[in-house]
C-alpha cells in the first residue's frame, strides 16, 4: 500500500512538470524577448561559445551528465524530473544555463524563469556541486546535444 502511493505520487509529480507553464500578463514577444536577455544570478556573466563546439569538452560534459544529470533530465524534449534538454539552447542564454547548474538554490529562490521551473515541477533540482569548468564542459555537450537534434 505504502509502495503504491508513493508510485501515485510519483506519477502526479512527472504530470504536474509536464503541464503547460502558465500563460498571465505580458504578450507572449514580450516573455520571450525577456528569456532570450535573462543571463540568470550568479557568478556568471559572460559565456565566449566555441564554434565549432570542442569535441574534448563536449566528451567530458556529456560524462558528468550521464553520472550526475540523466537521473532527471532527458536528451530530448520530454520532461522526466526535469525538463528535457532538447532545444533548451533557444530558450534560455548560455550565462543562465550555467548559473542555473552552479547557483540552483539562489535561482530557483530569485530568478524569475527559474521559479517558473519549479512551480512546474515541484521538485527542486539538486546542486550537483559542479566547478564552473565542469559547468562549462556540461553547456558545449548541451549546445552539442541541440545540435545533434536538430540535423
Ligand atoms: C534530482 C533531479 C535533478 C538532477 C539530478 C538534476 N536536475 Fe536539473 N532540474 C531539475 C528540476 C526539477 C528542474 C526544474 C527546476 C526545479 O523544479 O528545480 C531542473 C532544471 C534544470 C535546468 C533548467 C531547464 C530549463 O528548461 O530551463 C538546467 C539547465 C538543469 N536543470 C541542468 C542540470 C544539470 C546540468 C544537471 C547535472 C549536473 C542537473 N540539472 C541535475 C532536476 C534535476
Amino acid at each position: 500500500m505504502k509502495k503504491l502511493l508513493g508510485f501515485i505520487v510519483l506519477i502526479g509529480l512527472i504530470l504536474a512538470c509536464n503541464s503547460a507553464p502558465s500563460n498571465k500578463g505580458g504578450s507572449k514577444a514580450d516573455e520571450k524577448k525577456k528569456e532570450v536577455n535573462n543571463k540568470g544570478i550568479g557568478e556568471i556573466t559572460h559565456v565566449n561559445l566555441n564554434d565549432p563546439l570542442d569535441p574534448d569538452m563536449i566528451k567530458r560534459g556529456k560524462a558528468i551528465y550521464d553520472m550526475k544529470c540523466a537521473a532527471c533530465h532527458k536528451t530530448t524534449a520530454q520532461r522526466v524530473v526535469g525538463p528535457g534538454f532538447q532545444g533548451i539552447t533557444e530558450k534560455r542564454t548560455p550565462e543562465w544555463i550555467m548559473n542555473m547548474i552552479t547557483n540552483v538554490e539562489v535561482m530557483l529562490a530569485e530568478d524569475p524563469a527559474a521559479r517558473e521551473l519549479l512551480k512546474q515541477c515541484l521538485v527542486r533540482m539538486p546542486n550537483q556541486n559542479l566547478s564552473i569548468g565542469d559547468a562549462r564542459d556540461v553547456l558545449e555537450w548541451i549546445y552539442d546535444n541541440d545540435a545533434q537534434k536538430a540535423g
